[in-house]
Parts: C-alpha cells; structure tokens; sequence
C-alpha cells in the first residue's frame, strides 16, 4: 500500500537554530520547485507572532539564499501559522488541533532538543493527534545503545515504526547518494570491490571551523556522537554493502543493517582522540572537559567481502581544509614493471569519492611520462559530477519533500541506529584519553599510526599531508 503523502507539515521548534539554519531554506526551495503543497504550522515557545514568525523565515532566506525570488518566499510564508506555547502544557496541544484539519494526514518535525521528544510525543497522543500521522526526529538519537532503545520504546508507544523517520542528513545528501549509483548502476567496479583487490579505505571528515556558538550542544556530544556513529556510519556501510535486491526501501535498508551488523565493535585501544587546542575556553564547553573535536579510528568489517580491509575514519573541527572524502586504496600490481620517474615504487591506484566542498570521483594511476625510457607519473582521471550533471538538491530540501511523501529510503531505521550504537558501544563505556592538538593540524600525531603505511592519504588535490 503506497504511503500517505501528509495534508500538513507541523513544525517543532520553528523558532529555533535549525529552523534558521536549514529548515527554512529547504522549505523555500520546496516551495520553488512546486512540491510544496501544504500549510505549515510552527510550534514554539515564543514570543513571535505570526507576523515575527514569518519575518524571521524572511530573514533567514535573505541570508542563505541571497538571490531568491521574493514571490516565491511570499507564497512560502503564506502558508505558515504558529502555535506559541510551552510544550507540556495541554492547552499547546489542543491549540494545535484547532489548527489541524482532523482528516489531514500530518507529518510532525520534532526539530527540538531530545530531552524534549518525549513531552511532545506524549502531547500529541493525549490530544489525540498522532492518528494519521509520522514523526520525524533530528539526532542524535540517544547518547547510547540504551538510551537510543529507550528513545525509541517512547516513540513506539505513539508511533508505528514504518511512521517513525529519524534523520541523518548525511543520506540526503546527493554525493553520497551518488555511491550507490556508481557502485551498483556500474559493472567495472563490482570485481574489484573486495579484499582481494582493496587494501584500504580511509573516510575523513575535515572541518577547517570550531565548535562556534555550539559549544554547549557540543561539549556533551563530541565528534563521535555528533558525526561518527551516525553520518560517518551511514557512509562505510553504502560503500561497503552489498547490492539490494531492489530499490524498495526496506531492501535498501536491510543491506545497510546486514552490513552494520558485520562490523566489530571498536576497539578504544585502536581509538585516538583529540581536543583542539583551546576548546576548554570555548562558550559553553567545561573548563576540564575531556570532549573530543577530533576521532580517528579503525572499522573492521568481519565479512568474505572485507575481511582485514581496514576502513579508516576520522574526523574533526579546525582541520586544515573542509572536506569530506572517501579514499580506496587498492594493492600494488603483483610485479612492478615500471619505476616511477623519481626511481621510487609507483603509487597505488586510488579511487576517491570526494563529496564535498564539490562533488567528484578521481581515479589516480599511473601514466607514463614522455620520453625514451617507460618511468610512471600518477595521473588523475578526475569528474566533477556536481558541474557535469547539474544542481544539486539541499540534503534537507530532498529529507523534507520524502517526509511528506512517506517515503523512508533516506531515514535511519531502528536495527540500523542500534547497530551504529553497537559498534562504538566499547568506546563510550572506556573512552582513551583525549590529546591536545593545534589548530590547524589533523590532529594527534598519533592518529598517522593507524594509517598503514604511517599517515594518512592526503585528500585530493592536494591538502598539506596528514600529521605535516
Ligand atoms: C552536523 C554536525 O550533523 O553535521 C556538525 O552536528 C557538522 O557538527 C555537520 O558540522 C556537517 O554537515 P554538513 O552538511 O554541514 O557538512
């Protein structure tokens, strides 16, 4: 049976950070390609009126999509309507309802903090809202295996689970998206795509910005938390899994639980983390915390495909470049013909998925240079599929539209964010120490020796060398 497409979109916490930040710049680009068709009521604990509600979305599209068209934003903030109240009181809830159509289909967004999701969920279901209905909940998803199971019970009191969407903005992404059509839409790939021809895979996740106004989200979260057990995750297991059956949601799915599930729990004694020098004087971080702005550790996948391919991860803030890329590395030709011209053993092939700041896959071999003799040059054979295939969609644009429409290819199921949890289980329990290192590093030096050959590819093009 096709999903219900929601009559309304009622939003949680229209007045906050997220909101500003993203919501309303997706919202406004729904609203331009058409596919916006239904009123929007904001919840909130607010002193805004409407009018301020709608000026604030104003502002925030000014800001973030300086060249928008004012028509546009004008039919965008038509449809909004705003219940200001707190929300464990009754009275929110029933003023909600006077607001709804009662034989609308709804989708709520509960873009608040998690602490919260309860009393709303609770609140929905005593006014008796949470009939035809889906919930959507931005992470993280709990702290831990438990808590997230916890979360999870307290949804399901209210919620069936094919209602329940949980966000990881990561899988609205196009450029990771993109790893699924260009593994599996794609023959020349899938023969090399193992142990036998892999030696390596190292997904880093750099960020040149600190914790900036967050630090108070932040210090109790930490760069595993924040992107590792969810974002970073959700990326090994679409370049690790295998085909789906079909391109039905739930085969989607299940291949990512199949392969998540395959994965050893982490080892904290082959974790590094780091702390950037200065965190502790951040706004809102603990002048002793022991939070980590910088992870890297090792993912060991114990399947026929990946046995003893190490899939590397890091990530962190005050990196010396933004960017986010997946580098496989294959093993050497069994016999190396050709020297490269600096008389050295020629570089590996690499295959790079660069997904952002531009969306790229580059293949680096070896060609050979001019001249008398047969020496080898690493060449890359390099696509920007960003500026070849055309604009690309907002990750939150793509997340919202399939929220209304009930489609869950791109949300997190349970057994997925269980798995997740699994998987750094060990490392929350026993944390290793956390190192200091300067701005504007990557990170401990210590974090190269996970690396195989002792540091860690440098990312494309050419970014100062990990640990130099
Ligand atoms: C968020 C994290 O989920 O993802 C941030 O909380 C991080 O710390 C962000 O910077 C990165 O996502 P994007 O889409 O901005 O690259």
């Amino acid at each position: 049976m096709a999903p219900d497409r929601s009559e309304a979109l009622v939003l949680f916490g229209i007045t906050g950070d997220l909101a500003y930040k993203l919501l309303f710049p997706a919202l406004y680009v729904l609203e331009d390609t058409g596919e916006l068709d239904v009123p929007i009521v904001g919840v909130a604990l607010t002193d805004l009126d409407v009018d301020g509600l709608r000026d604030r979305a104003r502002a925030s599209i000014r800001e973030q999509t300086p060249d928008h068209d004012v028509a546009v934003l004008e039919r965008l903030v038509a449809r909004f309507s705003l219940v200001a109240g707190d929300y464990s009181d009754p009275a929110t809830f029933a003023a909600l309802a006077d607001r709804l159509d009662p034989q609308a289909h709804r989708t709520f967004y509960l873009a608040i903090p998690p602490t919260m999701f309860p009393v709303v969920v609770d609140g929905l279901h005593a006014a008796g809202l949470a009939g035809r209905a889906r919930v959507v909940v931005e992470k993280p998803f709990g702290r831990d295996l438990a808590s997230a199971r916890a979360l999870n019970a307290v949804l399901r009191t209210v919620f069936h689970e094919v209602d329940i969407f949980r966000i990881d903005h990561f899988m609205g992404k196009e450029p990771i998206e993109n790893l699924l059509s260009f593994r599996f839409a794609n023959r020349f790939l899938e023969p090399i795509w193992n142990r036998e021809h892999v030696a390596s895979v190292q997904l880093t996740m750099a960020e040149t910005f600190d914790v900036a106004d967050r630090g108070s989200f932040y210090d109790a979260v930490g760069a595993m938390r924040d992107v590792v057990q969810n974002h970073l995750m959700q990326t090994v297991a679409m370049l690790a899994m295998e085909a789906p059956g079909s391109t039905d949601p739930d085969a989607l799915r299940a291949e990512k639980t199949r392969v998540l599930r395959s994965i050893q729990t982490v080892d904290p004694h082959q974790v590094v983390r780091g702390q950037y020098e200065g965190y502790r004087q951040e706004k809102g971080v603990a002048p002793t915390s022991t939070t980590e702005t910088f992870i890297a550790l090792p993912v060991h996948i114990d399947s026929w495909r990946w046995a003893g391919v190490p899939f590397l991860i890091r990530a962190g803030k005050t990196m010396p470049t933004t960017q986010l890329e997946a580098v496989v590395e294959l093993h050497r030709p069994p016999v190396e013909l050709f020297p490269a011209a600096d008389g050295t053993d020629p570089e590996p092939n690499l295959l790079r998925f660069v997904f952002q700041p531009r969306d790229l896959v580059v293949l680096s071999v070896q060609g050979k240079r001019p001249g008398e003799q047969i020496v080898t040059v690493p060449v890359d054979l390099a696509v920007d599929l960003g500026s070849t295939l055309g604009t690309q969609e907002p990750a939150y644009a793509r997340l919202l539209a399939d929220a209304l429409a009930g489609n869950p290819s791109r949300f997190a199921d349970e057994a997925t964010v269980e798995e997740e949890w699994r998987i750094v289980a060990d490392l929350i329990t026993d944390p290793p120490p956390v190192r200091p290192y300067a701005r504007g590093s990557w990170g401990p030096p210590e974090a190269d020796t996970l690396a195989p050959d002792g540091s860690w590819r440098p990312l494309w093009p050419s970014s100062p060398p990990a640990g130099g």
